[in-house]
């Protein structure tokens, strides 16, 4: 039903707005004059993309730290690296191009944890290989980090102890050292 109630009095004799007035109120501009919101408006939406964009590639990059994968070292060593499990433990295998024995190098199994398992930014962790032509024994520490490229490296350093006859000999039984790591998948 149509209302029959008398029109409020401040729509009656409303004076033409102001050019100022109308843009406050988002008034349609006259015909002809062009309009200043779609033009704020596209300015808000570039700056909004260019943050979408760069937050996402940081929070890429920073995703992208894991330990899990195929990783080669300045040596020319290779290393595969295991997923997680619940505690941070991983477990892989070991092929180093370098050896300070004679013997035949053999593939070795390594075992290792990662500080803070849910953390996937520039993590913290250790491993140890169990040399399985030697009787040594090597333990690496290290961080994983990222570039801005998303290129991931792990910094390790290590310790390397080998068996000697006896305590004497036990000043020159341990090397140091330090790595770094490269993913190759
Ligand atoms: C040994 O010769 O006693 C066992 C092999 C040790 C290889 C060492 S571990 C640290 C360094 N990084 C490598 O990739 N290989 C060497």
């Amino acid at each position: 039903m149509r209302s029959t109630a008398a029109p409020s009095p401040r729509y009656k004799g409303r004076r033409s707005r102001s050019p100022g007035e109308a843009r406050r109120a988002g008034a349609a501009p006259a015909p002809g004059s062009r309009h200043p919101l779609p033009a704020a408006m596209g300015r808000q939406s570039c700056s909004l993309v260019l943050a979408v964009a760069l937050l996402s590639l940081s929070t890429t990059s920073a995703r992208k730290c894991e330990l899990q994968g195929l990783w080669k070292n300045e040596l020319g060593s290779n290393m595969t690296l295991s997923a997680l499990d619940a505690a941070g433990a991983f477990t892989g295998s070991y092929h180093t191009a370098v050896a300070a024995t004679n013997k035949r190098i053999v593939v070795s199994p390594l075992k290792g944890a990662q500080q803070h398992p849910s953390t996937k930014g520039k993590v913290t962790f250790g491993f140890t290989v169990q040399w399985q032509f030697a009787d040594s024994i090597t333990v690496f520490v290290g961080q994983c980090f990222v570039d801005r490229q998303g290129k991931e490296t792990l910094e390790t350093t290590w310790l390397l102890r080998e068996e000697v006859p006896s305590r004497r000999d036990s000043w020159k039984a341990t090397r140091i050292g330090t790595n770094i790591f490269t993913r190759i998948k």
